[in-house]
């Protein structure tokens, strides 16, 4: 928060000496923003509309650097901040994680989030974060950085950065939005879950990280790649009924995805989740509740003029819409007939989703884009498969790719006794934000915005429903959606999202 308006006016009147990212008072506290180490930038939006905005650029949120191509952080605040009081101004932080890749402190665009953000008069934070591919060479040996929980601990300590300068930097710091899509959203997830937990301090103090909060006030979750341990368990179970149609599994991989499947209902009973009716939802249930997200997200896209075809399983019943004189009270309704083979009635129609034909409905989606094979995600090793990025990101120091799940170790090194390590296991828990939100952790993100698209197959539509339903059962205000027709991306329907975060201010 800027506590101090005369440094607006220092700021503005070192407009024309400042060099464009220098660090003038650094002095003995690395870690204190420097508010007049900015130059003035400009993004020109879709509308035409031009965002001048001042740009803090290649800062280093810890102080024990380990990896200075990506532990830096880049700070924009817009010029025009829409007469909001310092504390009414939130802070988009915007992680750039894919594929649990490295990925540097990055700038924003006026097509994301970001550059809305500044059009808005938030300010936003794109931080860098340590990944896949991340090496530095120490005493002439590679040195892999990347390895989880590295790139979270590192996004962890952004937000410490920003916490602790909230007296420097505009915009308030107890209203921090973090926002990321696929790893990016795992990322936001476990930002939004994982606040100020003790399993992290270790870590962070030993990085030189800010003495302060890592605790978010809200996070957006776009198709997070997230409860990565599970998700093999979950893809089998939900997909394994497209496995005659488009998914041509061998032999053997039908059997690994039959065990593997085999596993689910006894985690998806352990989560303990409940409906909005406060109904158990057990494996017996669960497809019956996950119906009701794809039918509301077929129902909003019908609503909204979409066709969706009769052959992808979305079953529907058309109702008369109702005549004016109806809507008023007065005329009898009429009852309604399936949709199906009367098309030059459509207009007159509304559509109601009643059902889904998972069987078809999953096979659309599979056929828009192929299916992972078995397992999906902790595959290096299993029937010679090579290492994912989730492998690469559980690996070692040397770039060694490691298994995360007890099943697929088990299956590469054909020992049936095998365990992962403690330190391994502790490390895949760091990584997994249903776990702190199991337990209760204090400092969970109050606001949550999660989407998956309808058709985004990149893992199973248990990932975000068991997210938002546990975060829900737990009490926290989530938003959640499948939005229709939407593949595995993120950034997306921007004013939706910037009406949440509005009324998520209030
Ligand atoms: C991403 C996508 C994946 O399918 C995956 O397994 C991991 C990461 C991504 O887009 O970030």
């Amino acid at each position: 928060m800027i506590k101090y308006p005369l440094l607006a006016v220092s700021a503005l009147l070192c407009l024309a000496s400042c060099d464009s990212g220098a660090n003038s008072n650094a002095g003995e506290d690395s870690l204190r923003f420097d508010p007049q180490a900015f130059r003035i930038d400009s993004l020109t939006m879709p509308d035409g509309d031009v965002v001048r905005f001042k740009s803090y650029e290649g800062i280093y949120y810890v102080k024990n650097i380990e990896d200075s191509t990506y532990q830096q952080l880049n700070i924009y605040v817009p010029l025009d901040t829409k007469h909001r009081a310092d504390k009414d101004i939130p802070v988009l932080m915007r992680n750039n994680v894919g594929g649990y890749m490295a990925s540097p402190a990055g700038t924003p665009s006026a097509v994301d989030a970001t550059g809305r953000a500044l059009a808005e008069g938030y300010v936003v934070c794109i931080p860098g974060a340590r990944g896949n591919g991340a090496t530095v060479v120490k005493d002439g040996k590679t040195i892999y950085t990347g390895t989880a929980p590295n790139g979270l601990l590192d996004l962890k300590a952004a937000t410490r950065y920003l916490h602790y300068n909230d007296d420097l930097i505009p915009g308030n710091s107890e209203r921090i939005f973090t926002d990321g899509t696929s790893a990016g959203g795992a990322m936001s997830a476990l930002q939004g879950t994982t606040g100020n937990a003790h399993e992290y301090e270790t870590y962070l103090k030993a990085m030189g990280a800010a003495d302060a909060s890592d605790a978010v006030y809200a996070s957006i979750c776009y198709c997070p790649i997230t409860d990565l341990n599970h998700a093999d368990m979950e893809y089998e179970w939900l997909y394994r009924c497209t496995d005659n149609g488009v998914r041509h599994l061998d032999e053997s991989q039908i059997a690994v995805s039959n065990e593997l499947a085999a596993l689910a209902p006894a985690y998806i009973n352990s989560l303990g989740l409940k409906d909005e009716d406060g109904k158990a939802i057990t494996a017996d249930n669960y497809m019956d509740y996950l119906k009701k997200f794809i039918m509301e997200s077929a129902h909003v896209a019908l609503e909204n003029g979409c066709e969706i075809p009769d052959t992808i399983g979305i079953i529907r019943y058309a109702k008369p819409r109702p005549t004016f004189a109806q809507r008023l009270g007065s005329g009898p309704v009429n009852g309604g007939a399936p949709i199906s083979g009367r098309p030059e009635q459509k207009m007159e129609y509304t559509d109601f989703v009643i059902d889904v034909d998972w069987q078809k409905y999953l096979t659309y989606v599979a056929s828009v884009t192929p299916l992972k094979t078995p397992p999906a995600f902790d595959a290096y090793g299993v029937l010679g498969d090579a290492a994912t990025p989730e492998n690469k990101v559980f690996g070692d120091t040397e770039g060694n790719p490691s298994n995360f799940t007890e099943y697929s170790l088990r299956k590469r090194t054909g020992d049936p006794n095998a365990t992962l390590s403690d330190a391994l296991q502790q490390r895949i828990y760091m990584m997994n934000p249903m776990n702190f939100i199991r337990e209760d952790n204090k400092g969970i993100a109050a606001h949550w915005y999660i989407r998956h698209g309808a058709k985004d197959r990149d893992t199973s539509f248990l990932v975000p429903v068991n997210l938002a339903t546990l975060l829900r059962n737990k009490g926290y205000d989530v938003d959640f959606a499948l939005p229709w027709n939407r593949p595995h991306s993120g950034d997306y329907n921007l004013d939706d999202l910037f009406a949440w975060i509005e009324q998520a201010m209030k």
